[in-house]
């Protein structure tokens, strides 16, 4: 969809670098734009995927992990509400309060092929990864009579073949974020399948 496409290649303002929200702020705009509870925790899977891997893959400490987490938890923020602005809204929302600009551009990058532009940094790259094939997996662990319990690569790989199974999941989209990440579909599997429960069960 052309009409998605930010035309744009600056976000943010580097003068506010290292600017976050606090989890309160953050938070509160999660659950005021978002009133999907299914889409609250994807977002929040997704943050959850984003921590663990900025803390153990790229060993930041943790103000570093909660910009990470906070590109996660907000990055579909106006999808419910403003589909057609998605995700233009959230990122104009975010460079008003001056918001890190390496947090506004992973956002806006987590769909290249919609949104127009390519991630760059690792945040970007992490983001786009996580975000589709999260929701395959959790698709995945709804169907299961054991949840995530038990959930091996080999299961979740007959699913991503299978194209009737969660078909709004783009497969093309997953190929092309773990080649722009440089990192295998079996590791990026593997580290969901084992951290994803984790969030899950507490949400449950
Ligand atoms: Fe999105
Ligand atoms: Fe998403």
């Amino acid at each position: 969809m052309t009409d998605r496409l930010l035309n744009r290649t600056v976000f943010g303002n580097e003068e506010n670098k290292n600017r976050v929200l606090t989890r309160d702020e953050a938070y509160t705009l999660l659950n005021n734009w978002v009133p999907n509870e299914k889409l609250r925790v994807h977002m929040q899977q997704v943050a959850y995927l984003m921590q663990r891997w900025a803390a153990e893959a790229e060993g930041l400490d943790e103000a570093d992990q909660w910009r990470w987490e906070m590109a996660g938890l907000l990055h579909d923020a106006d999808w419910e509400q403003w589909p057609d602005l998605h995700c233009r809204k959230i990122v104009e929302e975010l460079e008003q309060r001056n918001v890190d600009p390496e947090i506004i551009r992973a956002i806006a990058s987590h769909g290249p092929s919609y949104f127009g532009v390519d991630p760059v940094t690792t945040m970007d790259k992490m983001l786009y990864a996580f975000d589709e094939l999260s929701g395959l997996v959790h698709a995945y662990s709804l169907m299961r009579e054991t949840g995530y319990e038990g959930m091996d690569l080999a299961g979740v790989k007959k699913k991503l073949k299978s194209k009737g199974f969660a078909a709004n999941v783009s497969r093309d989209d997953i190929q092309d974020a773990c080649e722009r990440a440089g990192i295998s579909l079996d590791t990026l599997i593997a580290f969901i399948i084992k951290h994803q429960p984790m969030l899950s069960k507490q949400k449950a």
